[in-house]
């Protein structure tokens, strides 16, 4: 069974909401990286050996039934044909959405009323567009790994893993071209996540700002900027079934989530420039007194860009409204931070240096959280 049939007969099958919105979730993300103010996103569907295609988001959303308007021509083209198709004033196209095969899952296509989409390097874009792909293909894994967990995830974590290694086009300036890059992974991360929302924009510059208040040099302050958004890159290798499971974990369940960290540690450290960002979804579950995951490490042996990042994460997870938890505002925040609660034992999980580098800059947080709050 090809992979993209083995997608639309699952979609076909459990007809969800989990499709549906991580649709809507990736368009949104499409609109916001091609600057359009308008999109709908095409699922391919096949019925009885013919392909057709079904809008499953629009944005804005319209409230009306999507399946009236028709398929417009360079829809279907691109679906067609795999390629992307541009309109020749530059104010709309049509992109294909491709899983990790290659094949074609779906198209979206994009349209600014008030000048040209983006310029960013299309592609980075098709890039994007071939993780969202794979993405809104793995929710519809959802149900059968639920029911049989054992059965995909080796070969996904092959996929994901193929797919994470960058290589920066020829052509483009490295810098540029190297960062979009790595925003788009962390977007496609954040997708199977929580829907987080700019949590790990947010991360990258609270982090900035503890190593700056730390003292770390121009060089390291920027390297920790965009490697700290992919903290969690790992979890897109962790079965969805557990991911989004509500109830409690099992003991092995709980294994696999804290294997997150050295899911990511695999997919990054295949690319030298992201060895930071490496380290740094390795260890940012390990605790200054050792009793953290999954290596136990303490003290120093932690890298300084994990010890950073972690209070960054929690700064943010503590803010953030969670399905255990509501948000805290600031004030809150700090003061389990600074003195502990049943949670969050500071002595034990923060390296003390940081505690101090919190404490003097912790105004500068509740600033970046409230600029870059979810919208
Ligand atoms: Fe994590
Ligand atoms: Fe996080």
């Amino acid at each position: 069974m090809t992979p993209r049939l083995s997608f639309t007969e699952l979609i076909d099958h459990h007809p969800g909401q989990t499709a549906d919105l991580l649709a809507a979730k990736v368009l949104r993300q499409a609109c916001d990286l091609m600057a359009a103010d308008a999109g709908t996103l095409f699922v391919a569907r096949h019925v009885r050996g013919e392909t057709h295609l079904e809008p499953s988001a629009a944005y804005p959303e319209t409230g009306e039934p999507r399946a009236a308007a028709p398929v417009p021509a360079e829809v279907q083209q691109a679906m067609r044909t795999g390629a992307a198709v541009l309109d020749p004033d530059g104010r709309g196209g049509a992109f294909p959405l491709t899983n990790h095969g290659g094949e074609t899952v779906g198209v979206v296509a994009l349209v600014r009323h008030d000048g040209g989409l983006s310029e960013a390097p299309r592609d980075l874009f098709v890039r994007f567009c071939r993780l969202a792909g794979a993405a809104v293909e793995r929710a519809d894994l959802l149900e059968r790994i639920g029911a049989d967990p054992a059965t995909t995830d080796e070969r996904l974590r092959d996929q994901v893993e193929t797919l994470a290694r960058i290589d920066v086009p020829d052509g483009m300036r490295g810098d540029d071209a190297f960062r979009l890059t790595i925003s788009m992974l962390a977007r496609a991360a954040e997708i199977y996540d929580e829907g987080t929302g700019n949590h790990v924009y947010r991360v990258n510059e609270y982090s900035h700002l503890l190593a700056r208040t730390l003292g770390q040099d121009e060089k390291y302050c920027h390297r920790l900027r965009y490697s700290a958004q992919l903290h969690d890159v790992g979890k897109m290798s962790v079965s969805p079934a557990i991911l989004r499971k509500s109830g409690d974990l099992t003991p092995d369940e709980r294994r696999e989530m804290d294997n997150h960290t050295v899911y990511g540690h695999r997919i990054l450290s295949k690319s030298p420039r992201l060895d930071m960002a490496a380290e740094i979804a390795l260890n940012h579950h390990e605790k200054w007194d050792g009793s953290g995951y999954p290596n136990g490490i303490a003290g120093e042996d932690i890298p300084l860009s994990a010890r950073i990042v972690q209070m960054a994460d929690i700064y943010d997870a503590l803010r953030s409204r969670r399905a255990y938890k509501p948000a805290f505002d600031h004030a809150r925040t700090r003061e389990i931070i600074l003195t502990g609660d049943e949670r969050v034992d500071t002595a034990g999980h923060f390296d003390p240096r940081l505690v101090e580098a919190f404490a003097a800059s912790e105004a500068e947080f509740a600033r970046i959280w409230d600029e870059m709050t979810d919208g």
